[in-house]
């Protein structure tokens, strides 16, 4: 069969996809990009070269851009900022290893610098306050941008702070690891953490670009990579039962760090996201579903203290309780939820919750952004590729769940 061109827009997104062909015929068992025949997915370019997906948001829109070396490649950037003074946000980790790059891409436009701890329990707002006084000091106006290059925590931090300096100014995400090239870079979700609970203080706030540069997962270490595949298979169990089939097949890839196995989870994943987030910007109805696995997830996370367990590993857990919720409700078999276990286990995440108790799970949940009239509003699975948000389920399912995994 010959390769379809693989330039114009994705139907149901909008998206511009330049390499790949038809996503929907895909046959688990391949690595993208290795066979041609009927119903499987070819890659036209070689995987070293961008894809440049984009988000659909009328005039809000904007380019992902996913391959190796982008660092490297300022235009991409320039392209989609003003030309005002330059901020890049980052921490003490990921400075040391990708700051340079980017300092020497941009050459004689000087880049300021504001390095933060490294940390969830430094995702607060005096951290913040530290990146305020960086704008100021680089003076960042309405004329320049922050680029915040990092993981999920730096992406959040530089993201709240670009929503809110001088009411609002450009940002371009960089994300270094899996996780934040697969979900947190993209959708304009930024936020802060408050003691009494993760990411309630925020705003929904654009980046004028995303730059995914494969290099940066070199250096991740392997339990933030398999963190990163929790959201990567949240993807499938919401919407994208292919996908799905394809993770379990190519799991072993992915852990090995195989390029092509990465750069089409990567792009696969955002594509997803994208169709999410053009549907429903500000999260009031589909792209809450994105959500699978996070209120008990976060409930998890606060009560062993940030940092005890990757927002990652916190989400398998909670994905793993609301498949079991699911079944307790009838909408998903036993042979659904071990397979949901499987998957999770097989990308070496947790599937069994530390016992914090029913009664502060209850309350962690409680604080949840979701709780609608005191009702805790769950992602549920109504079947592995279809979720739904709902409130509206039998609480007797869900005490019986958290007694059997957090009591
Ligand atoms: N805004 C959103 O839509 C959204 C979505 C999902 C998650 N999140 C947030 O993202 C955060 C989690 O993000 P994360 O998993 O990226 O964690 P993280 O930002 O803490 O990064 C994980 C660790 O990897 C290090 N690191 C980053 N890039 C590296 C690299 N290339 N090489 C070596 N080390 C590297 C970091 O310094 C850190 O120690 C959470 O705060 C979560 O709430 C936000």
């Amino acid at each position: 069969m010959p390769a379809r061109p693989a330039a114009g827009p994705d139907p149901a997104t909008g998206a511009e996809a330049r390499h790949f062909g038809d996503v929907r015929g895909i046959s688990p068992p391949s690595v993208p990009g290795r066979e041609t025949g009927p119903g499987v997915l070819v890659i036209v370019a070689p995987v070293n070269a961008p894809t440049s997906l984009s988000i659909d948001l009328g005039d809000r829109s904007y380019p992902i851009h996913i391959g190796a070396g982008l660092l490297a490649q300022p235009a991409l950037l320039e392209a989609a900022l003003p030309h005002g003074p330059l901020l890049v946000v980052t921490n003490t980790t990921v400075a040391p290893l990708y700051l340079p790059r980017l300092r020497a891409a941009f050459g004689a436009r000087r880049l300021a610098e504001c390095v933060l701890p490294d940390g969830e329990r430094y995702k607060t707002l005096a951290t913040l306050a530290q990146v305020y006084d960086s704008l100021a000091a680089a003076r960042v106006n309405r004329d320049g941008a922050v680029l915040a290059l990092g993981g999920g925590v730096v992406g959040d931090i530089a993201g709240f702070a670009a929503a809110t300096w001088q009411r609002g100014v450009a940002i371009a995400q960089l994300p270094t690891t899996l996780l934040a090239q697969v979900d947190s870079s993209v959708g304009g979700k930024t936020a802060v953490n408050h003691p009494a609970g993760k990411n309630l203080i925020g705003a929904f706030h654009q980046p004028g670009a995303v730059v995914a540069d494969l290099d940066t997962l070199d250096t991740l270490p392997d339990r933030e990579l398999r963190a990163g595949l929790a959201e990567v298979i949240k993807y499938g169990l919401i919407g994208d039962v292919e996908f799905l089939g394809w993770l379990e097949a190519a799991m072993p890839k992915l852990l090995a760090r195989d390029r092509e196995a990465l750069a089409f989870a990567i792009e696969r994943s955002c594509r997803n996201k994208a169709r999410l987030v053009a549907l429903d910007e500000r999260e009031s109805g589909p792209r809450a579903l994105l959500n699978l696995g996070h209120t008990f997830g976060h409930a998890i996370e606060a009560a062993a203290g940030y940092g005890e367990w990757l927002h990652g590993e916190a989400v398998a857990l909670g994905t793993v309780m609301a498949a079991e919720t699911s079944a307790r409700l009838g909408w998903l078999g036993a042979a659904d939820v071990a397979r949901v276990r499987r998957v999770l286990a097989s990308a070496g995440l947790p599937v069994a919750a530390p016992r914090i108790g029913v009664a502060r799970a209850h309350e962690l949940m409680a604080l949840d952004k979701k709780v609608q009239g005191g009702r805790v509003r769950l992602v549920l699975l109504k079947s592995l590729g279809e979720a739904v948000v709902t409130g509206d389920y039998d609480p007797a399912a869900l005490e019986a769940v958290l007694a059997a995994e957090v009591g």
